[in-house]
């Protein structure tokens, strides 16, 4: 038994939005902070879609996406998670934004045994841990994108985390949230990341030199390969600007020239073309 019941989660962004509802549905209790009404308002535009699709689909009873949608309060104060048994950070990959949030989190959860985890792709666990004052209960849960509908969840335990933890979380993922976990160890990128991230950027290369369209590339793996979408197409999924953090914490780390990201991508993100979130990226996404 995890004993978990009221989860806090920061950020309603793609993932946030997306653990937010796997949590919700699982029955818990979530507050969602946000760092503004509007952005609130956005998280659950995004969260009610997601269900309603999924309605659409008869993946979920109308009745149960309301009680789902009453069991979510949207916040933009942190002290609001006081009384929280886990708290997932889904914030943008930026290293001293979640510093900043770990170091507040640690302070501000009241329950002695309350967990703060992270869904961070890159960031090191063991700094999150370090920076909160209660580092034997930080570990990392990393879902994937869109997560009501992938099952993978890496469990990412640092030097400093305890065991206890460590059997919670795979308690909750897997009895609570009905997701199937692997185990990684604290090093940028962990199992998955650090083969796909390679692929993608190698994609983007390919791309930005000229030997294929974007579509052929994409048609090539998903008819070639039997992938579900293309490496351009998801990356737009998963957001250019966070395969650029990702990739730049991963080179940071090993410095190894197949994880920097390419000329292309950084101009990308300067222009602010991000991929689906934003309307445009390798592909546009205007009224969809
Ligand atoms: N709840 C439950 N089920 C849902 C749902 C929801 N909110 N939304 C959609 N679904 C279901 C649909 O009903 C459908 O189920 P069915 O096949 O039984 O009918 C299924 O999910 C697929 O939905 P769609 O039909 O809308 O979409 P597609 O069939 O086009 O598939 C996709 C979309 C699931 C995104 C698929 O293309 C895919 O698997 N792509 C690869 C995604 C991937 O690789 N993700 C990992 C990214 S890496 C990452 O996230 C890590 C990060 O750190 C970068």
């Amino acid at each position: 038994m995890s004993g978990i019941e009221k989860v806090g989660v920061i950020g309603g962004g793609l993932m946030g939005s997306g653990i937010t509802e796997v949590a919700a549905r699982a029955g818990l209790d979530v507050i969602v902070i946000e760092i503004s009404d509007d952005a609130a308002k956005a998280a659950a535009e995004r969260v009610e879609g997601s269900l309603r699709k999924a309605e659409s689909r008869g993946k979920i009873e109308s009745a149960e996406v309301t009680a789902v949608l009453e069991r979510i309060r949207f916040e933009t104060d942190l002290e609001t998670l006081a009384d929280r048994d886990l708290v997932v950070e889904a914030a943008s990959e930026h290293e001293e934004t979640k510093l900043e949030l770990f170091r507040n989190l640690g302070r501000i959860l009241t329950k002695d045994d309350a967990i703060l985890a992270s869904n961070t792709s890159s960031i090191p666990i063991v700094k999150l841990g370090a920076v909160s004052g209660r580092a034997h209960h930080v570990m990392g849960v990393h879902f994937f994108n869109p997560a009501p509908v992938m099952q993978l969840v890496e469990l990412i335990p640092s030097l400093t985390t305890s065991s206890e933890t460590l059997d919670r979380m795979r308690s909750w993922v897997t009895t609570d949230l009905g997701k199937k976990p692997i185990d990684a160890t604290d090093r940028a990128g962990f199992v998955v990341n650090s083969l796909l991230v390679p692929y993608l950027l190698s994609a983007i290369r390919m791309y930005e030199a000229g030997y294929a369209s974007a579509e052929d590339i994409d048609r090539g793996m998903v008819l070639g390969c039997g992938h579900p979408m293309g490496p351009l197409a998801l990356s737009d999924l998963i957001g250019l600007d966070t395969i650029k953090a990702i990739g730049k914490s991963m080179y940071d780390e090993f410095k190894e020239p197949l994880y920097s990201p390419p000329p292309l991508l950084d101009r990308m993100v300067d222009a602010g073309l991000l991929g689906k979130k934003s309307g445009q990226g390798f592909y546009g996404y205007e009224g969809r």
